[in-house]
């Protein structure tokens, strides 16, 4: 088995640290276009093979996508990063160029990849790449909701003081400070609602701060966050590669599934060996499906910035 990690930045980096910790891969390649870096960070995580027990042997490339060529699964994380006070759909310009030569690399010399895609605006990257390699749905898959639903249930478990891995909470919607939803009325603390223990105001609060948790972790490191988001794309990458079919939030191509066609949207989905399998069906209250209407308006519109460039 072997996996690629497009971009060796801090959010690449570290989802293949992730990767070759879990022993997901027998060969790991690490792609960057800046001369060296994929090498330098490639030869660094190997020399904790031994210290941290692991088998996989990772390898880095100066944007040679030969050495990527018959990987399983390539996640993309290429692209610059936002700063302070930026959003993420203010990347697009840089971003748009960057994904789609990626995306048609990938393809050239990996034509069976699942793709899953970090690089913001996520949405629309997704929706991209989908474009770009004219893949099956199934096998491009955006990794924002499996991001904002941890970050969901880190908030959650500090209010509740109560241990994250016993909640199940899901973000659905666009990956943008204003267009994700965390849908706390579906949210439980092991099979108990979390709605239960929570009073309405905090509930609030929860839910403000989970939308704007990037842009925290921003404001607060002077740059864009990369422990959690490398980890989630990891998690989806051992899904994939163990065939778990667990339940993620995913940035996947919608066609008429919670109303909406011609997009690529975070909702609940099943990950395993074909990529997301099945999209699963959450009831949502009149209020729930409006705010994710109002999200695809807006994903739509980044979309149609695609066309401009
Ligand atoms: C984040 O929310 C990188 O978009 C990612 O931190």
């Amino acid at each position: 088995m072997k996996i690629t990690v497009v971009g060796a930045g801090a959010v690449g980096a570290t989802c293949a640290d992730n990767i070759a910790r879990k022993e997901l891969a027998s060969e790991l390649v690490l792609l960057d276009i800046k001369e060296g870096l994929a090498e330098g960070k490639a030869q660094d995580m190997m020399q904790t093979a031994t210290l941290l027990g692991f088998d996989t042997k990772i390898t880095g490339s100066t944007n040679d996508y030969a050495k990527t060529a018959g990987s399983s699964v390539v996640v993309i994380t290429s692209g610059i990063p936002r700063k302070p006070g930026m959003t993420r759909e203010e990347l697009i310009g840089t971003n748009a160029g960057i994904v789609k030569t990626v995306s048609e690399n990938i393809l050239k010399h990996s034509p069976d990849a699942i793709i899953i895609v970090i690089s913001n605006p996520m949405d629309t990257m997704t929706y991209l790449a989908l474009q770009a390699t004219g893949l099956p749905k199934n096998r491009i898959i955006g990794m924002g909701g499996t991001l904002d639903s941890s970050r969901f249930k880190y908030q959650l478990s500090q209010h509740l003081e109560c241990s994250p891995s016993d909640l199940n909470a899901v973000v659905i919607g666009g990956h943008g400070d204003t267009t994700m939803i965390p849908l706390i009325r579906h949210a439980t603390w092991n099979s108990a609602p979390v709605t239960d223990f929570i009073s309405a105001e905090k509930q609030d609060a929860i839910v403000k701060a989970t939308m704007v948790g990037g842009a925290t972790l921003t404001a607060l490191i002077g740059t864009s966050a990369w422990y959690a988001p490398g980890a989630a794309g990891a998690a989806l990458v051992e899904a994939i590669v163990r065939d778990e079919k667990k339940l993620f939030t995913c940035c996947v191509a919608l066609d008429g599934e919670y109303g909406q066609k011609d997009i690529c949207l975070g909702v609940p989905v099943t990950i395993g060996k074909d990529g997301w399998e099945k999209i699963l069906d959450f009831k949502l209250n009149d209020t729930e499906q409006a705010a994710f209407n109002k999200s695809a308006d807006a994903v739509r519109a980044m979309n149609d910035v695609l066309k401009t460039l």
